[in-house]
């Protein structure tokens, strides 16, 4: 079997999915499948049509690859593929809809505030200044409101910067969302779906970060600490397994995602984000909870890999 990886792309998270790609692409390597990768550009379904893949697994992270656009694609040329339709990818994506739909069927999420640039550039920033410190007080989280990787993304404790921290945002699209800040343990739950409609959680991964988690405590080893299991009771690890499971059904994602969750002092589970196409680098989360998995399992991560090559070809 030839599995077609496409990883690269060129947004910003351009070099996470070339990892991403690379890692992958050795696990289904050594489960005995024919790999190629492809970068996604211009001469995209020239190359699949060059090598006629009977899968493909889309590696992109961010727009493109979680956005639906290349799902889309792979839909009309009739190609089967690993991950999220481009309905459940669009769902999950955009931040501010996957948190209005979640909270409609009960998981916590944060209160938030979504402001396109236009309306930044409307108002002022006195304006908003003034809404976000009277609805929420300081810290706040602004990030933009499709994004990965943290980029963009601020925790702002006093108002004076906010205005900067929300021109950081818009670097990464034209709308963002300021979040009241949710203080506890970062929490992140993969689940995989090897039976169509019966997707499973994998062990809770909980990140210690010296400082913040951003792009660099995600990709440099050794900048966090990681816990597999999280270091949460058998209660609350079980709530954030549910938790993601009902991301994952609700959003109508598909053979792998992953959730991310900050646990409070109280034990709230708060939905923070979903992925469809989670990173697969050497310090990415679902790898690390595959791990474990296969562990618990007596099996070989590779062997879960391969079965979800094979959920997309069914
Ligand atoms: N957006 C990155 C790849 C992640 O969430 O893992």
């Amino acid at each position: 079997r030839t599995v077609a990886i496409l990883a690269g792309g060129l947004n910003h998270e351009r070099d996470v999915s070339i990892h991403s790609g690379r890692r992958v692409a050795g696990a289904l390597a050594e489960a005995g499948f024919h790999v190629k990768m492809l970068d996604v550009d211009s001469n995209l379904l020239q190359r699949l049509d060059a090598i006629e893949p009977d899968v493909v697994w889309p590696l992109i992270h961010g727009s493109t690859g979680e956005d639906g656009s290349l799902q889309d694609l792979l839909e009309l040329i009739g190609l089967p593929y690993v991950g999220s339709n481009a309905h459940g990818c669009r769902l999950g994506f955009q931040k501010p809809v996957a948190k209005t739909i979640l909270s409609n069927v009960g998981i916590a999420v944060p209160d938030s505030t979504s402001l396109p640039q236009s309306l930044f550039r409307e108002v002022g920033a006195t304006a908003i200044l003034d809404l976000v410190a009277a609805r929420y007080g300081f810290p706040v989280v602004v990030k933009p409101a499709a994004g990965g990787s943290a980029l963009g993304v601020s925790i702002v404790s006093e108002a004076k910067d906010l205005p900067g921290a929300m021109v950081d945002s818009f670097a990464y699209g034209n709308q963002v969302l300021i979040e009241k800040y949710i203080a506890g343990s970062e929490v992140a739950v993969s689940v995989i779906e090897v039976e169509k409609g019966e997707p499973f959680a994998l062990p809770p991964v909980e990140i210690v970060t010296n400082g913040r988690y951003d792009y660099d405590a995600r990709y440099n080893a050794g900048r966090s600490e990681y816990f597999v299991p999280a270091r949460l009771s058998d209660d609350l690890l079980d709530r954030c397994m549910e938790a993601a499971l009902t991301a994952h059904r609700t959003l109508h994602l598909r053979h792998i995602s992953r959730t991310d969750l900050i646990v409070d002092a109280d034990g709230t589970p708060w939905f923070i984000d979903v992925n469809s196409a989670p990173g697969m680098t050497q310090t990415s989360l679902l790898p690390q909870a595959v791990t474990r998995y296969a562990e618990e399992n007596g099996m070989a991560p590779t062997d879960l890999y391969a079965q979800i090559v094979e959920a997309a070809l069914t």
